[in-house]
């Protein structure tokens, strides 16, 4: 047994009481029927229950059924509208249907016709109303999804990001972590031979040692401000100056290997990011380095200027890289180096920096005799 509640509903607006109570009792077992006397009081009713179709007289005094049905469709433009017509005024149905409605009943009606044809209207608008509702779904849902993307799209590349940063903040770590066995192992020495407790040299150590620390923080500054939108702001750098710093800072992490630099007086300036120039080649001279420590290798850094534009050349007697490899060197995560702490983001990183600053990053390598990599950026119009 069906609630009553779950029936669907028909609203019959008559003037006549006759046709209204007979399509009441005609449809009642199927249906919950609502009726009115007047247009105004279906509209009333059309806007409290929401039937599924209604039953609209065309001939009535007062608001007539088709000034109704313009009514009807004003406030539900989708709801099954049923004219009811009187004996052979076809013409008035005709003119009912162009304006919208959706069928029309001749009175006296046949019971059977009668429940066919709403059975029909009513099926029609829940269609229309489900289609409706899964249209709005699916468009809410939608826009949950873009939202949600968005959010994951974020979190991705902060993720991303941040892996970078980490990886970036290991290296000045490490400096710093070399130096300060140096340090320790000079004061040890000096203390030994009883020397003053500050032996010469040891201030340029600390000088280091400080530079990487204040390069942590830096990196720690960019992380802390990235996603803001807000790019570092672009300085005059001079990029002889920063190969020299970079030189200085691996050194104490060299051995055995043997490390020297010829760089230009000029100072080869442009418009860029320091801490990023830096952190691009600490990457590529802690490469060369690691690739040459097993033979005892040399790696010789150059910075070379040209008229509008300085190279940077990394160049290592270290292992090589293989020819089936070298493609890949520049993606993230790529790394021969696993298990010994290598994340593969180095190169891809030290790429990025140096096409952020419009400058190129070439490689030539034989295995087992070394490599070369040569960054090339182009320099601050003078
Ligand atoms: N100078 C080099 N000599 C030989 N192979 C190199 C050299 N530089 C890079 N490679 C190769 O390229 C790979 C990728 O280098 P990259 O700096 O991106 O990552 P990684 O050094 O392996 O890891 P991480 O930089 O995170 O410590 C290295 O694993 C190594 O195989
Ligand atoms: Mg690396």
């Amino acid at each position: 047994m069906i609630a009553t509640a779950d029936l669907p509903q028909v609203l019959v607006i008559d003037d006549e009481m006759g046709p209204r109570e007979s399509l009441r009792m005609l449809l009642k077992p199927a249906y919950t029927v609502h009726t009115a006397d007047s247009v105004e009081k279906g509209l009333e009713l059309l806007t409290q229950k929401k039937p599924d179709a209604i039953v609209i007289d065309i001939r009535m005094p007062g608001t007539t059924g088709i000034e109704g049905l313009r009514k009807i469709r004003q406030i539900d433009p989708h709801l099954s509208v049923i004219m009811l017509t009187g004996f052979g005024a076809l013409d008035t149905a005709k003119e009912a249907l162009r304006l919208g409605a959706n069928d029309y009943i001749s009175k006296p009606f046949d019971a059977r016709e009668m429940r066919e044809v709403i059975s029909r209207n009513v099926e029609r608008t829940r269609i229309h109303r489900t289609t409706e509702n899964a249209a709005g779904e699916i468009k809410e849902l939608n826009h949950r999804l873009l939202e949600e993307l968005a959010q994951k799209e974020r979190l991705a590349s902060l993720g991303q990001a941040s892996a970078e940063f980490v990886h970036d903040i290991g290296n000045p770590l490490t400096i710093v972590w070399g130096y300060v066995q140096l340090l320790a192992k000079k004061l040890e020495d000096s203390e030994k031979n009883g020397e003053s407790p500050k032996p010469p040299g040891s201030n340029k150590e600390l000088e280091i040692i400080e530079q990487n620390v204040r390069l942590c923080r830096d990196l720690l500054t960019m992380w802390q401000s990235y996603g803001s939108g807000e790019a570092a702001p672009h300085r005059l750098i001079s990029i002889s100056e920063i190969v020299r710093e970079v030189v200085r800072s691996v050194e104490g992490m060299a051995r055995p290997v043997t490390l020297s630099c010829d760089v230009t007086g000029d100072p080869c300036q442009l418009m860029g990011e320091a801490v990023q120039v830096t952190r691009a080649l600490q990457n590529v001279m802690i490469n060369a380095i690691q690739a040459s420590t097993e033979n005892h290798g040399t790696v010789t850094v150059g910075c070379i200027r040209k008229d509008f534009y300085v190279d940077v050349r990394v160049v290592d007697t270290g292992h090589g890289i293989a020819p089936d490899k070298i493609a890949k060197i520049f993606d993230p995560y790529f790394t021969t180096k696993q298990g010994k702490s290598g994340t593969g983001l180095g190169l891809y990183i030290t790429k990025k920096v140096i096409e952020d600053h419009n400058g190129s990053i070439k490689v030539e390598s034989t295995p087992e005799v070394g490599t070369t990599f040569t960054i090339r950026l182009p320099l601050a119009n003078n």
